[in-house]
């Protein structure tokens, strides 16, 4: 008999890469395999994220497109699950745009995807699951993962937080921590199976809280001596609790990256204190001082928004003398977009959209720049790069440094991916590096 197939389409952060990566084990456990083109599946996911109006926008599209496709194949099955169905409200108006979706499912109602998948299977009606609360950590779920030589481990979800622009909070419930023995295990069953870098993911990991009063930097510390050669990261930081504790770690280590996400938001304190960060920007840069005084490399990338409302140029050149200060080994801009529900989409002065392109190109410009110098510092040198795959376009191989910095070179070898390579890197052309691998023992 022929397999049954399904698609899954991802939009947003790595939380929810990894999360698509368990629904694939889920529909996996119920015999279905993963196929490239969504119009030859049998189902179709769409594992959403609101974090801006344009992926929702993104997302509104595509299912939207889907419309002709499930008139053609009545036995198709779309399910629409993540952050956009978990807006309150949310299931309702998507059910009401697009009635031919058969499963809406909240981020909370992850876990019971094939009991959800089963019931629309077997009833023949629509299913709608968004539970409003979230429930306790289920461990165990399925994972089908598909981005080797990398392996996303989840150390906590939600957000306590509450930034003002911020929808997350109210999409991913409160902050709750797994247990340091579960992820440790996770951890040792990955690196076996040959895994070559572990990345932690939480939305604030540095406020991680295992059973017994784990730590962060505990946590790091016991993954850190998990035998066998692999890289470990994770992600993202909140500079108000990045402490010094985690910085030792990370310095007395052998595997953890020297590369921190510390996303900033804005220089100005003014608009610091109204996205509710708990922070100045001096405070952020003293906070930069600390970790560069104890991991002398390290590199550190950070999250830039503009147009926060009320912004004036003033408080926008604030956000751009802190961007010169801080040299960000990377950065990623965003203008801000308004969030229903929030406390800022209700706040006055909002920025006009022009005024905020303008303000994110001079931003990017910036950034630009000191990219540009860090990728010529690198010229001459020899990396050492993790090889993740094969660009057929450029025909070249690609992969990262310790500090995130992606390198394609040539001379590697299929059976390169998942390995170390050492590779000398040419002069840069731009931001983006290459080089050649180098034979062991040049
Ligand atoms: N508008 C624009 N950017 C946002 N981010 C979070 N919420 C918003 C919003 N409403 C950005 C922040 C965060 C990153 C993941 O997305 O910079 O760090
Ligand atoms: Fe959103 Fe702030 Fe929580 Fe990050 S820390 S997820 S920006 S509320």
């Amino acid at each position: 008999m022929e397999r049954k197939t399904f698609h899954i389409v991802t939009y947003g952060c790595q939380m929810n890469v990894h999360e698509s990566e368990k629904l694939a084990g889920i529909m996996r456990g119920l015999g279905y395999e993963p196929i490239e083109d969504e119009r030859q599946a049998d189902a179709i996911i769409f594992n959403t994220c609101c974090i801006r109006e344009n992926a929702e926008e993104r997302a509104r599209g595509n299912i939207g497109a889907l419309k002709k496709l499930k008139k053609e194949k009545k036995d198709l099955i779309i399910a629409v699950g993540g952050c956009m169905t978990q807006q309150k409200g949310g299931a309702e108006r998507l059910k009401k745009t697009f009635p031919f979706i058969d499963i809406v499912f909240g981020t909370h109602n992850l876990e019971q995807f094939g009991e959800l998948f089963l019931k629309r299977l077997n009833e023949k009606k629509s299913v709608l699951a968004v539970e409003e609360k979230e429930g306790a950590i289920s461990e165990g779920t399925p994972k089908l993962r598909s981005s080797y030589p990398n392996a996303w481990v989840n150390i906590m979800y939600g957000c306590d937080n509450f930034c003002s622009y911020c929808i997350v909070p109210y999409v991913r419930g409160r902050e709750r921590s797994r247990r340091a023995e579960d992820v440790v295990r996770e951890c040792e069953n990955l690196v076996a199976e040959g895994y070559k870098e572990i990345t932690l993911l939480g939305q604030n990991v540095n406020s991680y809280r295992g059973e017994g009063g784990v730590s962060f930097a505990d946590l790091l510390r016991k993954i850190d001596a998990i035998e066998g050669r692999f890289r470990l990261r994770f992600m993202t930081n909140h500079p108000k609790d990045l402490s010094e504790d985690v910085a030792r770690a990370i310095a007395e280590s052998e595997k953890i990256c020297h590369a921190v996400h510390l996303p900033v938001q804005s220089g100005s304190d003014r608009i610091l204190k109204l996205m509710n960060r708990r922070y100045t920007g001096g405070q952020y840069l003293e906070k930069l001082d600390m970790l560069k005084k104890i991991v002398p490399d390290c590199a550190v990338t950070s999250d830039v928004m503009v147009g926060f409302p009320t912004e004036t140029e003033e408080d926008f050149e604030a956000t751009l003398e802190l961007v010169k200060r801080a040299r960000f080994h990377g950065a990623f801009t965003f203008v801000y977009s308004p969030r229903r529900g929030t406390a800022a989409a209700a706040m006055e002065g909002q920025v006009p959209e022009e005024v905020s392109k303008q303000r994110i190109i001079r931003l990017i410009e910036l950034q630009n720049a000191v990219n540009r110098e860090i990728s010529e510092s690198y010229a001459g040198k020899t990396a050492e790069v993790l090889c993740e795959g094969y660009d057929r376009e450029k025909s070249l191989f690609f992969g990262r440094d310790e500090y995130g910095k992606t390198i394609c070179f040539d001379g590697g070898e299929e059976t390169d991916i998942g390995n170390f390579c050492d590779v000398k890197i040419h002069a840069a052309n731009g931001i983006s590096l290459t080089g050649s691998k180098m034979r062991k023992g040049n």
